[in-house]
């Protein structure tokens, strides 16, 4: 795969200062599909292999693997596909792109160093924008936004600003500015140049736009008004303060915007420029014990998505580590953090949708599937010489609950194989209620749409037809074994145990039941 690119910089923190690893992050339908696609026209694609889902006549790079992605047209799981820039690596960590499929995404989340997010320019933000805004800035993940669709009607340029400011509180920071209002897009003006850049289509909009650098007297009188708003909004964005800031940008308090039209290339080369230019590269990370692991100590990555049967030719769990530090060599024997167990990475590849390329070697900011590693869980540690252990992965409250059953008592051994193994990938969580038993385990959500990818693959892979039943509770709050005894004596509130990490959670109707419930005990631990 990547060898000649990665054997052209040296030393191990070389390699990672050549690493920008980002995802991109959206509501459904604003682009994040064809975005990835007009972003590995831009690049070459170093470890894509096995297109499945094509726009036109482009080549396709898109993860719906899952017969139920493609039905549905979503995409449920996320994978790495990486591309080489202007002598940058650049790992895109695909995310989920479904509205309610959300614990997955803040998984990829962790293993990101940067993120951009596109808005539809005719939406603004959406709900599922201001969600993943919300987590980038929790989890202090620098945002660029790229505005996209400026090919149709939408909103004006400087009330998406206005929006993103009041809405997000983060400051936005054009680095490039549109002249022409969404619809009417003859190029952008880049603010720290001054220089202006008009863009066109190419015919059939599948090829690299054309691009042309033109004088701006000329351009003046070409576009009349179109320049001549476009200018006087500069003037007030130099104004109002709103020049991009190093600093605010990686502290994630403020967002360069770019503006463009993914679907015909318009404005993606610039935002791949960003990203080699300004978008933090691989680097010191922080783990549990507070101190850095910096990128050219001893190998050490961590794993944030476990994936089985992701290709029925193959029908085996594929573990995605991101590296952090050190060199990865494929053979490597490794030590597994939470068992403290040796580990070979025998088969380690590089996989993205249907297509696998075996991985020779990689570097911090990189992320490796290691085949069959059934032995590895989500948030586990890996490393060669000195213990390392990375903080744990957020753990979402989930707000779905639903008793998952099979009526058909021969398959009950395949059933139970098959929620160990949702379980274990973290697809949904598992939870073991008294009243219940273990024949009717209870499936907990973030979003409904877990359900549905939980019992399309126990049919699908473990041939368990499944019956669920919704239970009327929607919030969870941890308690304790004592908590417990308390909570005995309470109506229409139930404590489960979740089967990870035997935490005790006590499951209510809704928010103002727990608050009751509570009052009533002062003592009763309740953390929600
Ligand atoms: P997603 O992954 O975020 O869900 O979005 P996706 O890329 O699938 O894009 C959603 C729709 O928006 C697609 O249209 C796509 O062609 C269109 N689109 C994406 N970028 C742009 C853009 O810059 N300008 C315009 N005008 N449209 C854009 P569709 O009709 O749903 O699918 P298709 O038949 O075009 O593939």
């Amino acid at each position: 795969m990547s060898q000649n690119v990665l054997a052209s910089a040296t030393g191990v923190a070389g390699q990672a200062g050549r690493r920008r690893t980002f995802a991109v992050i959206s509501h459904p339908d604003a682009g994040k599909s064809t975005m990835t696609e007009a972003l590995a026209l831009h690049a070459r694609v170093i470890g894509q292999a096995g297109a499945v889902h094509g726009k036109g006549d482009r080549r396709g790079v898109v993860s719906d693997w899952m017969a139920m992605e493609q039905q549905r047209g979503i995409s449920v799981t996320s994978a790495a596909l990486q591309f080489s820039y202007r002598d940058t690596v650049i790992n895109l960590l695909d995310t989920p792109g479904h509205a309610d499929f959300s614990e997955d995404t803040y998984r990829v989340l962790t293993a990101v160093d940067s993120a951009v997010m596109l808005l539809d320019a005719a939406k603004g933000l959406e709900p599922q924008t201001l969600k993943l805004f919300e987590v980038c800035r929790q989890r202090q993940i620098p945002v660029m936004t790229f505005i996209n669709k400026w090919d149709r009607p939408g909103h004006d340029a400087l009330a998406l600003m206005d929006e993103i400011e009041q809405r997000i509180g983060l400051k936005p920071t054009p680095l490039t500015w549109p002249v022409g209002i969404a619809g009417h897009f003859q190029g952008v003006i880049d603010r720290r140049t001054g220089v202006f850049t008009r863009m066109e289509r190419s015919p059939g909009g599948a090829d690299l736009a054309i691009e042309e650098e033109m004088d701006r007297a000329e351009a003046a009188q070409r576009y009349g008004a179109d320049w001549e708003t476009a200018t006087e909004e500069l003037d007030l964005l130099t104004m109002t303060g709103a020049d991009h800031d190093q600093a605010t940008f990686l502290a994630a308090t403020s967002t360069p915007v770019l503006f463009g039209a993914a679907v015909a290339n318009l404005g993606v080369r610039q935002l791949l420029n960003v990203l080699v230019e300004l978008a933090p590269a691989a680097t010191a990370r922080p783990t549990a014990t507070g101190a850095d692991q910096p990128v050219d100590g001893a190998f050490s990555g961590f794993v944030f998505k476990i994936q089985a049967n992701m290709n029925k030719a193959h029908r085996d769990q594929v573990a995605f580590m991101r590296i952090c530090s050190g060199r990865f060599e494929r053979g490597m024997i490794v030590k597994h953090g939470t068992t403290g167990k040796p580990f070979t990475t025998k088969y380690a590849q590089q996989i993205f949708g249907q297509g696998r390329d075996t991985i020779d070697e990689a570097f911090p900011g990189d992320v490796v599937g290691l085949v069959n590693a059934t032995a590895l869980g989500i948030g586990d540690t890996l490393y060669t010489d000195t213990p390392v252990q990375y903080p744990p992965l957020p753990s979402f409250p989930p707000e779905h609950f639903a008793v998952v059953r099979t009526n058909d008592t021969s398959a009950f051994k395949r059933f139970r194989r098959g929620i160990e193994q949702l379980d274990g990938e973290g697809v949904v969580q598992v939870l073991r209620s008294e009243q219940r038993g273990d024949q009717a385990p209870v499936l907990a959500a973030v979003g409904p749409m877990q359900f549905e990818v939980a019992t399309y693959r126990l049919e699908s892979e473990f041939g368990v037809q499944v019956q669920l039943d919704h239970l009327p509770y929607e919030v969870a709050a941890r308690t304790d074994a004592a908590g417990r005894e308390i909570l005995r004596t309470e109506s229409n509130v139930e404590v489960m145990t979740r089967v990870r990490d035997d935490a005790l959670l006590a499951l209510f109707p809704h928010r103002w039941r727990l608050r009751t419930v509570a009052g009533r005990h002062p003592d009763l631990r309740l953390d929600s």
